[in-house]
């Protein structure tokens, strides 16, 4: 049997055939990318209403100027929020708040105020007018500067204008001890810890 036989499988896609194997089956072209981060995006809306929602699709897209993209599906809550305000915080959760993420990644704001629910604290911003949440180690505040309809999901890349980081996660240098930040991942529907680390930039060369 193929090692992907088990795969998930799609009919409609062509079939190959190898010299090794008699046929192989395409699998189904999947956003397959793994790990995720796990994030808590807080959003806002223009009557003052806030909400958090769960949010894997993301990633860093620009260093100068910092901008990091996010994928909403369009028929989330907070998707009009985000709309509105033209504003969203990136709250990184350790892993004593796993519960909490997966709560606020499969309620919606629309029949829950997931603040309350989840226990989670409100600290107002510096730079917007969206919360961060108190328990996430590291808040990362953002302007949405472009906006692209993607199909199931829409793509906001906002610029982070802020940066908060709390002091006990930082190591006497200042950088972020990611062993105290203990952040988590999203793999493929499961929630995995990130492990040890394994060096640092450069180390192949015998740098640092
Ligand atoms: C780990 C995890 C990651 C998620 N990532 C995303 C995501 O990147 N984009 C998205 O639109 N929904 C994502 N979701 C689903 C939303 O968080 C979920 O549907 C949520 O209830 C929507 O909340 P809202 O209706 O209050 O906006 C994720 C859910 C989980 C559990």
């Amino acid at each position: 049997m193929h090692p992907r036989e088990n795969c998930f499988i799609t009919d409609n896609l062509p079939m190959f055939s190898g010299e090794d194997m008699k046929v192989s089956r395409v699998p189904k072209a999947l956003p397959l990318m793994y790990p995720c981060p796990v994030t808590l995006v807080t959003c806002i809306n223009t009557k003052g209403q806030d909400n958090i929602i769960t949010v894997s699709w993301m990633g860093v897209l620009c260093s100068d100027p910092p901008k990091i993209g996010i994928g909403i599906k369009t028929d989330h809550y907070s998707l009009g929020f985000i709309e509105e305000s033209g504003e969203f915080v990136v709250n990184i959760p350790n892993d004593k708040l796993v519960e909490e993420a997966d709560y606020c990644g499969i309620v919606s704001g629309r029949d829950v105020d997931k603040f309350s629910k989840t226990g989670l604290t409100r600290e107002p911003a510096k730079f917007v007018r969206a919360p961060l949440i108190k328990e996430c180690p590291v808040s990362l505040e953002c302007v949405v500067r472009e906006r692209l309809d993607l199909g199931s999901h829409k793509l906001y890349v906002g610029e982070v204008v802020g940066t908060h980081v709390d002091e006990s996660v930082m190591d006497a240098r200042g950088n972020i001890d990611f062993a105290m930040a203990a952040p988590f991942v999203w793999n493929d529907f499961e929630y995995w810890s990130i492990g040890e680390k394994m060096g640092r930039l450069g180390f192949s060369k015998g740098k640092f």
